[in-house]
């Protein structure tokens, strides 16, 4: 593969922040804005299916935002719940591969059933792979990869840890972070190695299908070098830098 086609932005991940501050500006509960940004989610699904991008994987629930209050935490899952039921036929429909990644399981039997399912009915759909990363935490997910590398006898590499990470999609191209803040907090660690980040401004229940096309026509615009170099050849490089060689 040459690097022009190593460029191509194939595999996104969205952290989508900023609900509270957006529900807050209108004087609304913060949950409000929750609900708003998953009606965003599913916008910005099809707009991935669309595009016909590789995947989109969705900060939904970080393990740190239990340190929340109770009744958002027991809110936001409820919001994966409805989502589930809404958006069923529409995954189906647009052929999109879903899952769910991280660990998840203090979510209520009935919620890890409509999960299951759900996984189950898709996965040998072909188009989008759709991501929502749940209890999910990047230090976590590395440390749980090589746990089951000892536990197999294994050899800590990295291609061993890849294969152990909770899903297939080991190099994300672009991290899109909404509500201005720019930082990675702990999504996709391994798997952002060499992805370009974007940072906007706008809180999530305002984020549009029309700005992640921009962002997405701008990043690719980028040079990336994978920690190469470009030049045509060769001899091009022995020819600007023989003095120095
Ligand atoms: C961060 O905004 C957002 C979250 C912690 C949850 C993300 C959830 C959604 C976008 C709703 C869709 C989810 C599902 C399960 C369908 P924040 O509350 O930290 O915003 P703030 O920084 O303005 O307080």
């Amino acid at each position: 593969m040459n690097l022009k086609d190593q460029s191509k932005i194939q595999d996104v991940a969205i952290i989508m922040d900023g609900n509270g501050r957006w529900a807050k500006n209108r004087s609304r509960p913060r949950i409000w804005g929750h609900v708003r940004g998953a009606s965003v989610v599913s916008k910005i699904a099809e707009s991935a299916s669309d595009l016909e991008l590789n995947s989109l994987t969705l900060y939904a629930f970080s393990t740190e935002n239990f340190s929340r209050p109770d009744q958002e935490v027991n809110f936001l899952f409820k919001l994966l719940d409805k989502f589930l039921i809404k958006e069923k036929q529409k995954i189906l429909k647009n052929n999109i591969h879903f899952r769910v990644i991280g660990k998840f399981d203090f979510l209520s039997e009935k919620t890890l059933r409509k999960v299951r399912e759900l996984e189950d009915l898709t996965k040998d759909n072909t188009g989008l792979k759709l991501r929502f990363a749940f209890g999910y935490g990047g230090r976590a997910e590395i440390v749980e990869a090589c746990n089951t590398l000892i536990s197999k006898n294994l050899k800590a590499s990295e291609e061993n840890i890849s294969k152990h990470l909770y899903d297939e999609i080991i190099n994300i191209d672009l991290l899109i972070r909404t509500g201005g803040d720019q930082r990675i907090s702990n999504f996709l660690l391994w798997q952002s190695a060499y992805a370009e980040l974007f940072f906007t401004n706008t809180f999530w229940p305002d984020f549009s299908s029309q700005e992640f096309q921009d962002i997405l026509s701008q990043v690719s615009t980028r040079e990336r070098r994978f920690g190469g170099i470009h030049t045509s050849s060769e001899t091009e490089f022995q020819k600007e830098n023989q003095t120095h060689l």
